[in-house]
């Protein structure tokens, strides 16, 4: 039987634990953590998380503070809020959404957060951090789709030391970081992307698939070994038609249908690796707000 990894029930179970601890830090300090959300420009996408970033953290009793700016925005005026944002001693968490229009350079912006308060755990510093296996997660910030990915994975009480992880995509958001978890955790691990020769048979070896492409349904069933285990990073909005009718539909990276069949257990989408996104936030703010208060 293949497992449905349920990753809406996994976050809502994180966010529960999360409003208990910050209930419980608001009792020590007298305040609670804070969370900036910039968001330059109003691409579809970005709206869309923007706004479901701020609805859960507020459920959960971070305060947020909304910045939504123009698309003309220049690169000076962002590092200026951002410089204001490391400044402001309630907000604990910074949150600059991408994509950023073309006109600003994301990294000077990333690099620019106080790596204290880098929500997203993309500044050079955290990403350093990260790949020194030493430290200790708690109190660590981690990108937010990988770590969620890893929870998600150690939820299923298997024991990953040993196994052969194959993480498709090479990106700084999801693709290295779920590559240097993986590795924390003794996996072996591969990086795969899009000069790999011979994807399918590196794929065929994994007892363990991440797929964060952003191709839909690339990840074909006879790519995948038995009893693997299969994250679905992928959100893509395809059109498909339905009695003669087009409609729009979100499929991940893996043809879920076949891989669903030979997987130990699989995350669907939606609701496997989305919502654990946001849920990661969450913690990733309220142990920067835990790292300068409480410890
Ligand atoms: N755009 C797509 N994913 C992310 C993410 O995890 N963080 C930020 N800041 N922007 C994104």
């Amino acid at each position: 039987m293949t497992t449905l990894i349920n990753g809406k029930e996994i976050a809502q179970n994180l966010r529960n634990e999360l409003k208990q601890k910050i209930n419980s830090l608001k009792t020590k300090t007298g305040k609670v953590p804070g969370l900036a959300v910039v968001q330059v420009g109003d691409v579809a996408a970005s709206s869309v998380y923007v706004k479901a970033k701020t609805k859960s953290a507020i459920e959960v009793g971070i305060e947020v503070f909304d910045h939504h700016l123009p698309e003309e925005t220049t690169e000076a005026e962002l590092l200026q809020i951002v410089d204001s944002l490391n400044n402001q001693d309630n907000v604990n968490g910074i949150l600059v959404q991408l994509p950023l229009p073309k006109h600003i350079n994301e990294q000077i912006v990333l690099d620019s957060i106080h790596p204290d308060k880098d929500a997203d755990g993309f500044h050079p510093l955290n990403v350093g951090k990260l790949s020194i296996a030493s430290h200790n997660d708690d109190n660590l910030l981690i990108p937010c789709t990988p770590y969620g990915c890893l929870i998600m994975l150690k939820g299923l009480g298997v024991d990953l030391s040993g196994k052969n992880a194959v993480v498709i995509g090479r990106s700084n958001i999801v693709g290295k970081p779920m590559a240097q978890l993986l590795l924390k955790e003794s996996c072996t691990v591969t990086i795969a992307h899009s000069r790999t020769k011979d994807i399918e048979n590196v794929c065929k070896k994994a007892d363990i698939i991440v797929a964060a492409v952003g191709r839909p349904e690339m990840v074909k069933g006879n790519w995948i070994k038995k009893d693997a285990i299969i994250i679905d990073v992928g959100i893509n909005r395809i059109e498909v038609e339905t009695n003669g009718e087009l409609k729009n539909k979100l499929v991940g990276d893996v043809d879920f249908n076949d891989a669903s069949e030979i997987a130990s257990a699989i995350t669907p989408v939606p609701g496997g690796v989305g919502p654990m996104t946001i849920a990661c936030l969450l913690r990733n703010t309220t142990i920067a707000f835990e790292n300068k208060e409480v410890r």
